[in-house]
């Protein structure tokens, strides 16, 4: 391991990935998909086997692996650290499992305050080692290509949304239900799921990601007033206390059409659109000052590539061509998805998008 993490950031700063997060100019539209390390990918599945997900992230050659696949296959702009947002929880015994085709399962749901005990800080050199050393490995993997990487977190809520439910919702019945109800008891199971982020992005950065993703995958199931009231003070402190190590944020969410405003608000560099906003749309909603990040729909990755094609050109065209725009799914990729279809879209994008991109690489770095 020899580029030292403040020397792979640095390096990191000059990509186009960074750059477009930055809202800079770019040489090319760069590229990375949600998801893209998994079940879609053949050589994932003969990696992973059949045991537990928690186990694989555990394990930091298994876990870089799995991390570098997907750039190898479709050269993606960025790689994204392979981990899950119930690893900090599950680090600290709060008994969590992850089932497959389910998601994340709580033994004992959050019901009381008494809970709070169940969720002491979390302490990564301690409790989760692991996940420094697989990004340690998969950056200096990285290093001769350039490609740098993304940690990421789960933010509060949907982090919330699982220890209170007990497992994936329809409704989010329970947790909405624990918010009006007991403000009080919400605020500190937010508060310290916050403190846990912070710890597990802080970690993840200091062992040389060059970006992190704050995922709040379900906040589109609130209404902006919840949103404003219950869960944006959590996620704000989050991205502010992040933002001091340097590297750019980007915070993602489904369904969260209505919610962009306030999310622009965060604190976010970059703020993350599923497939139902246009992108001209969603810049404009956020508030602007923010780079965009999104958002083909994965079902028209399936395919025919056609399908795709057409999709993702309109993709583009929506982004239109100011600075800041990092191509994406709307969600992350399907298990059916035909890796061969999301390689052809990487050099799609990489050859139509338009946005903040100069004439020639070298004006670009300039910029
Ligand atoms: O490629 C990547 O995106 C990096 C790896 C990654 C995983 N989980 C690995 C994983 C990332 C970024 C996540 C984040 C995550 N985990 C989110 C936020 C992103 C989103 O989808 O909104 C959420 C909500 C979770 C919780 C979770 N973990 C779910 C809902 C599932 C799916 C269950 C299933 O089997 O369909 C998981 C399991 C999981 N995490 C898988 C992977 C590759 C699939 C299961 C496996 O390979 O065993």
């Amino acid at each position: 391991l020899s580029a030292t993490p403040a020397a792979s950031i640095a390096a990191a700063a000059g990509s186009p990935f960074v750059r477009a997060c930055r809202r800079q100019t770019v040489p090319h539209t760069p590229v990375w998909f949600m998801r893209q390390a998994g079940r879609s990918l053949p050589e994932y599945r003969s990696l992973r086997g059949d045991g537990s997900i928690l186990a694989a992230i555990a394990d930091p050659a298994v876990a870089a692996e799995a991390t570098v696949q997907p750039v190898r296959r479709y050269g993606v702009d960025a790689a994204i650290l392979f981990s899950d947002i119930v690893v900090p929880v599950h680090a600290v015994g709060f008994g969590v499992d992850v089932v497959p085709g389910q998601g994340p399962v709580v033994e004992r749901p959050f019901r009381s305050a008494s809970d709070l005990t169940r969720l002491r800080p979390l302490e990564p050199a301690v409790d989760s080692p692991y996940v420094a050393e697989a990004v340690r490995l998969a950056v200096a993997e990285l290093a001769p290509s350039k490609v740098p990487l993304i940690g990421f977190a789960g933010a509060p809520f949907t982090v919330a949304s699982y220890l209170v439910e007990g497992g994936p919702s329809r409704t989010f019945a329970r947790v909405k239900s624990l918010m009006h109800a007991e403000p009080g008891l919400w605020t500190a199971l937010l508060d310290r799921l916050a403190s846990m982020a912070v710890a597990f992005l802080t970690a993840q950065v200091e062992a040389g990601a060059a970006a992190v993703q704050l995922f709040d995958s379900w906040a589109g199931w609130l209404a902006p007033y919840e949103y404003e009231q219950w869960v944006l003070p959590a996620t704000r402190q989050v991205l502010e206390r992040v933002a001091s190590l340097g590297v750019p944020t980007i915070l993602f969410g489904v369904g969260t059409g209505e919610l962009l405003g306030l999310m622009g608000g965060a604190g976010a560099d970059v703020v993350g659109v599923d497939w139902r906003v246009p992108l001209d749309q969603a810049r404009r909603r956020g508030g602007g000052g923010r780079a965009v990040q999104g958002n083909l729909d994965p079902a028209l990755c399936v395919g025919p590539w056609p399908v795709t094609e057409a999709a993702a050109r309109r993709v583009l065209e929506e982004a239109g061509t100011e600075p800041g725009h990092v191509f994406n799914l709307g969600h992350g990729v399907l298990p059916e998805t035909d890796p061969g279809i999301l390689a052809e879209l990487v050099a799609l994008v990489h050859a139509e998008g338009r946005a903040g991109v100069t004439e020639g690489g070298r004006t670009a770095v300039a910029g």
